[in-house]
């Protein structure tokens, strides 16, 4: 091993998805110049952008490198008709998001998406606009994309959701932001909170507070956003990815600028309690979200438990500790986690069926999964559903020595994570038979 191999490998993971569609869409309406430097170069913010500019919004394409680009916002009101269906790719977040800021609109506006998000609930914000005024029609299945949407004036919704979602929160924020209504949003447990700080961050009026156990988000109308100057802190739930890799053996890593947005990090407690020595220092801030740097060792991990109140803050990183918790000592139990079931994949489904194929021992809960931890060498095939969570987490296990695992979409992560695999050959030098 060379000392390069044995220096911990200092990187940066690529910008944070959610910041990033949510700072494209709001520059884009804007009054004035924002100016955006790490926006996540993937497919999932470039189906964003391109919804973005057949509405007329004056945003460029992202470049891969992260580099600086300057959106020249329209204004609240800016945004156009546009005769073309807006596809949304794979993205649930453009969907629901884009759906939130239609309604606001007196025009009408078709969305479809991949056949991934073609098969994802939408109901859980048609439902809420249409409360304020907003019409759908579902033109295929009940409660799926593609759906016609023609708002307009809107009436003000108090809306008590029975889950801490951030699309849903976010749909009903956008909702109030363009038709200029008052909004309020209850949330059980919280839900990541990126929109609500950006807003503030561009001057609108938007309160985060607890009222009888709930978390509440309430916008008051404004007359204009104003522009962002935002560096896009990497995204945690990449990041996590690296880390884990670290984790389970193989280089140190030092991730600089991480987001580390309360609602998102909720890996870190659990990662705690299985043993992990992390350290997360030089906190900074960045227009209202705190960012980190990361490090993280080998280290031998043991079962945890995980349950519903934690969910919120790590829904997405559910796969990372389900292989996690194949490598560790005992029996790891995750519940409360029905939402698995409706993100890009079933993922309790894909979690358990992949890892009982490549030898692990693991369950389906309706809610959750339970997996138990093993030594032995594990091999065999991945089926990811195109679904780029599971493509990373068993990318991460099939990297570490030993073990033989062939996923069959690795270009699958190109939504979130573009340049994964080569940051996982990095991770992994030096580390290998
Ligand atoms: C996201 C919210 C979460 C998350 C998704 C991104 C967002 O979904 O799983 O990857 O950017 O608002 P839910 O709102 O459905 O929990």
């Amino acid at each position: 091993m060379t000392d390069s191999e044995r220096a911990p490998l200092e990187l940066e993971v690529p910008g944070d998805k959610s910041i990033t569609h949510r700072a494209l869409m709001l520059a884009a309406l804007a009054d004035g110049e924002s100016r955006l430097s790490g926006a996540l170069p993937a497919e999932d913010p470039r189906s964003t952008a391109a919804v973005l500019r057949a509405l007329g919004g004056a945003v460029p394409d992202l470049p891969p490198d992260g580099g600086e680009i300057r959106v020249a916002g329209r204004g609240l009101h800016g945004l156009a008709a546009s005769s073309r269906v807006l596809d949304c790719g794979n993205s649930g977040t453009t969907a629901r998001l884009m759906l939130g800021i239609l309604a606001g609109y007196p025009f009408e506006a078709e969305l479809t998406g991949d056949a991934s998000l073609r098969s994802r609930p939408m109901r859980r914000v048609t439902e809420p606009l249409s409360a304020m005024g907003a019409s759908f029609v579902e033109r295929g299945e009940p409660d799926r994309l593609p759906i016609r949407i023609r708002g307009g004036s809107l009436r003000p919704l108090a809306y008590e959701s029975a889950k801490a979602s951030a699309q849903v929160k976010s749909a009903i924020l956008l909702a109030g932001l363009v038709g200029d209504t008052d909004v309020e949003v209850r949330e059980p447990l919280l839900s990541r909170d990126h929109t609500e700080r950006m807003l503030r961050a561009m001057g609108a009026a938007v309160l985060s507070d607890r009222l009888d156990g709930r978390h509440v988000a309430r916008l008051t109308p404004v007359e204009r956003l104003e522009p962002l100057d935002l560096r896009i802190p990497g995204d945690f739930s990449s990041a996590a990815f690296v880390a884990a890799m670290a984790l389970l053996g193989g280089r140190s890593v030092h991730v600089r600028g991480v987001g580390m947005n309360p609602g998102r990090t909720g890996l870190l407690a659990v990662l705690r309690r299985m043993g992990a020595g992390l350290v997360v220092d030089n906190a900074a801030d960045r227009s209202g979200e705190p960012v980190a740097d990361l490090h993280a060792g080998p280290t031998p991990l043991r079962a945890t438990s995980v349950g519903a109140d934690e969910i919120p803050a790590l829904v997405d990183e559910v796969p990372i500790i389900a292989v996690l918790a194949a490598r560790a000592d005992g029996e790891t139990r995750i519940t409360g986690a029905g939402e698995l079931r409706v993100k890009e994949s079933d993922r309790i489904a894909a979690l358990v069926s992949n890892l009982r194929r490549l030898g692990v021992e693991a369950e389906e809960l309706p809610d959750g999964l339970v997996v138990r931890g093993t030594d032995a060498p594990l091999a065999g095939p991945v089926r990811t559903h195109a679904d780029h969570r599971i493509a990373m987490a068993f990318g991460v296990l099939g990297a570490l020595p030993g073990n033989e695992i062939v996923v069959d979409d690795p270009d699958c992560v190109a939504v979130s994570f573009p340049g994964f695999w080569d940051v996982l050959r990095r991770a992994t030098e030096g580390r290998r038979r």
